[in-house]
């Protein structure tokens, strides 16, 4: 074999290998890994000594979690995972459970049937208010208020309350590509506590907007605020949004792709409860949170942002996951009203 030949074979072959090495490395949607891992480092840097807010101690045992856990996750619609902090310490869910919820009941449903029955607009009132519920054409406002997922969960189709547990937490479970179990301590806690709700329920059935027995549609709504999850199997949940209801781990699609922008709207304008429209000026971003401490925020077709941090303000979302997302989607620019997000620019 000539020098010429053979020098062409060894160039080939490292090309080859280079191919093959950017094609596991490299993601489309998130090139830079070094950039966004110095994105959630110094997110994370900014914010871990901030003390700002409580936990929140109206269900009893929410009060004994450790204040000072801090995590943040960024999952790619890809699957690539990006984590710093707390990212395995388990707490529970609580209302981002309602999105998913949602998204299990739009799929039997339909838009339609949601809009009508739940509505889609915000309360600007606080997550349990009994005012709202006055007020609302709808009465329950919408599917993301306690009222509006109270009547949400009483839709679920089911043979027996049992079975409508057992297809939730099998949902949030494939959601997450991993398997989610319900934090029994949390729930045996809110259930010996949840006056309220069950309030809420009676008025709803009162206004016969409840769909199935009220304490049975307060006790499933229950379970599910107390499945517990992992910061990074909430971003993993996000990113199932986000890559159009397909799990990017175990590539299963879980939510219908035609519902994700009617989720995704209502997460933008109801999310974050009487905060949603300065969160929404803020980010541009449809996201969730939870007065357990989790908050996910929804990047369309590139990926999710959580964090959690047990601190959470007069709102009920968590005071350092706010300021951590906030501080990674501003430097990420993925604010999805920026006409640059969606490639005009
Ligand atoms: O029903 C409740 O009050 C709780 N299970 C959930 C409330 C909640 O997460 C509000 N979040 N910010």
């Amino acid at each position: 074999m000539n020098k010429h030949v053979i020098n062409a074979m060894v160039i080939l072959f490292f090309a080859i290998g280079n191919m093959g090495f950017a094609q596991v490395k490299k993601s489309p949607v998130a090139p830079n890994y070094k950039l966004l891992e110095k994105i959630i480092n110094d997110a994370y840097e900014q914010y871990k000594d901030d003390k700002t807010g409580e936990v929140a101690d109206y269900i009893p045992e929410l009060a004994k979690v450790d204040s000072e856990l801090f995590g943040i996750c960024v999952i790619t619609v890809d699957g690539k995972v990006f984590s710093v902090g707390n990212v395995e310490a388990s707490f529970s869910i609580q209302s981002i459970s309602k999105v998913f919820t949602l998204a299990m009941v739009m799929e039997e449903m339909g838009q339609k049937a949601i809009l009508e029955k739940l509505g889609a607009e915000p309360t600007g009132l606080p997550f349990n208010s009994v005012t709202a519920i006055e007020q609302q054409a709808t009465r329950v406002g919408n599917p993301l208020v306690n009222a509006g997922a109270i009547a949400t969960t009483s839709l679920l189709k089911g043979e027996s309350e049992s079975q409508k547990w057992k297809d939730i937490l099998a949902y949030y479970s494939a959601c997450a590509g991993s398997e989610l179990f319900i934090i029994q301590d949390v729930y045996e806690s809110e259930a010996a506590t949840n006056g309220r709700n069950q309030a809420i329920a009676r008025l709803l059935d009162a206004y016969g907007v409840m769909y199935d027995d009220p304490e049975d549609a307060v006790d499933l709504y229950t379970r599910q605020c107390s499945v517990g999850i992992t910061t990074e199997q909430l971003a993993a949940m996000g990113a199932t949004l986000a890559a159009d209801g397909t799990n990017p781990f175990t590539g299963k699609k879980i939510i219908n792709p035609d519902n994700i922008p009617q989720i995704l709207s209502v997460m933008l304008s109801c999310g974050m409860y009487d905060y949603s429209g300065t969160w929404s000026y803020l980010t541009g971003l449809p996201s969730k949170s939870g007065v357990g401490g989790g908050i996910v925020s929804i990047v369309p077709g590139k990926g999710a942002i959580a964090a959690f941090s047990p601190r959470v303000d007069a709102a009920g979302n968590s005071v350092r996951a706010q300021k951590a997302i906030a501080y990674i989607s501003e430097q990420l620019e993925v604010n999805i009203f920026d006409p640059q997000s969606v490639g005009v620019k």
